[in-house]
């Protein structure tokens, strides 16, 4: 992507059907592991800028210092976030990649993508990277996948189709059974 961030990177945890939230779209604690949520904090202090969709956040202690996108149908294009000066919203529908990171000041730069589901399936073609931590034993039926073609396919489909690879497993808590599987363009 021309003038945009020089790297994508995706964040997941999902249960052993693929879901990122449950089927009333909250994220239940069957899915919160320290471990993992510590991985997920130190990869997004490495990111520029994070985005995500209206429902989503990550809820971290360095939180409010990072650059933050929203998106949203609420605006037409790209405006400030009147929540957060740190923030802008974006609707994809009326301004590319390129044109929010500049207004958000980044050269370069890696974006750190976290979620939900369209945001995931938005950044498909994009990722360098996607970090996915299954939650071992918990499924969520009728739930919110990881991305729109879950349950159809499996997520490890899904990015197979998309040009990723897993070439990398991480154990972040081996009595839990948490594993972080990393998925690379190549
Ligand atoms: N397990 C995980 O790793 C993980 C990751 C992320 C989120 N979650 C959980 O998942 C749940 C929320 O996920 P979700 O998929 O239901 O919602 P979401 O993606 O966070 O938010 C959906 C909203 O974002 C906006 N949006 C999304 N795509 C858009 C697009 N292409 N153009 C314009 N606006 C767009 C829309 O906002 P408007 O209605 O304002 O137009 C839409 O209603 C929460 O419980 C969250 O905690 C879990």
């Amino acid at each position: 992507m021309a003038d945009g961030p020089a790297r994508i990177e995706g964040y997941a945890i999902v249960s052993e059907d693929g879901m990122l939230a449950n089927s009333a779209g909250v994220m239940p604690d069957s899915l919160k592991f320290e471990a993992d949520q510590t991985f997920f904090a130190d990869g997004l202090d490495h990111c520029d800028a994070v985005v995500h969709g209206r429902h989503s956040h990550e809820q971290q202690p360095h939180s409010p210092q990072r650059k933050r996108i929203t998106l949203t149908h609420a605006v037409a294009a790209l405006g400030p976030d009147p929540g957060n000066e740190k923030g802008v919203l974006w609707n994809p529908a009326g301004a590319r990649l390129d044109q929010v990171w500049t207004a958000l000041g980044i050269e370069g730069g890696t974006l750190g993508v976290i979620g939900g589901t369209d945001a995931f399936g938005m950044f498909l073609v994009h990722y360098n990277v996607f970090y996915l931590t299954r939650a071992p034993g918990v499924t969520l039926p009728g739930g919110r996948p990881v991305f729109p073609e879950v349950p159809r396919l499996t997520p490890e489909q899904v990015m197979t189709q998309h040009g990723l690879a897993q070439q990398e497993e991480r154990t972040l808590d081996a009595a839990k059974g948490l594993i972080v599987h990393v998925w690379r363009r190549g």
